[in-house]
């Protein structure tokens, strides 16, 4: 169900969200994942929600509680989370924003059993997933795309890097190599991008910075 407020800096807006890690098969009993809480991807929807914006959240396997009044879909694989993005934002989209940990890369087939170990090493054969915010990025209806990079170094400049060529509006730069902030914590600190400016948020807690973020996002699109 959704519930929408009448104003609201989002008012009558469509936001799509990506969130939390992929998961890829290798057995029945194993997988290839990312570090992802979804603690980031959850705040910017109920901050969203907030703002008056109708929320779809493309979620990967999380642990944390969904947020109320935003439409939540559950999604386990990079391809899922491609096919889910790319319906909802079919259904109407003005804000495309991705901040789940995808796993780039995929067993190139799932095992149909559970492999079992020999006294040999072994290797899995990985083939690349598919981008889900580069495919929305360069449709040619895309809504204001906005990207997350989490870097361990040359932060500016990867993120920067990633907004040019995955086309994007906005790009959230974060340093996860600062102890305590992204990844599993309540708190981050972020630098958003855009083609005319930047802006530094935090440290503070994730719910702070989605506000904030969401209304950066707002002005831009104004
Ligand atoms: N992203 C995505 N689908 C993917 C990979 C990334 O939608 N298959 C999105 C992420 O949600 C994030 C942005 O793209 O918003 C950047 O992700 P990141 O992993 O930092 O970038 P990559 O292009 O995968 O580059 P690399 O991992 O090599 O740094
Ligand atoms: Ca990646």
């Amino acid at each position: 169900r959704i519930t929408a407020v009448c104003s609201g800096p989002l008012s009558g807006k469509r936001v799509v969200i990506t969130a939390g890690p992929t998961r890829e098969p290798i057995d029945p009993v194993r997988y290839i994942s990312n570090h992802s809480s979804g603690k980031m991807g959850y705040a910017i929807a109920a901050a969203a929600r907030d703002a008056g914006a109708q929320v779809v959240l493309v979620s990967g396997p999380v642990s944390i509680p969904e947020p109320t009044g935003v439409d939540v879909r559950a999604v386990v694989t990079a391809d899922d989370m491609l096919s889910a993005a790319g319906q909802a934002v079919d259904e109407g989209c003005d804000v495309f924003i991705a901040t789940a940990a995808v796993a780039d890369y995929r067993p190139d087939n799932c095992a149909g059993d559970k492999i079992k170990k020999t006294s040999e090493d072994m290797s899995l054969a990985l083939v690349r997933n598919p981008d889900t915010l580069a495919t929305i990025a360069a449709r040619p209806d895309a809504p204001f795309t906005v990207g997350f990079a989490a870097e361990t170094r040359d932060v500016e400049h990867y993120a920067r890097d990633k907004m040019q060529r995955k086309k994007l509006n906005m790009i959230v730069a974060n340093d996860v190599s600062t102890p305590g902030i992204g990844f599993n914590s309540d708190d981050n600190a972020v630098t958003v991008f855009w083609r005319s400016g930047q802006q530094v948020l935090g440290p503070e807690s994730k719910a702070a910075i989605a506000r904030q973020l969401v209304a950066l996002i707002a002005e831009q699109i104004q």
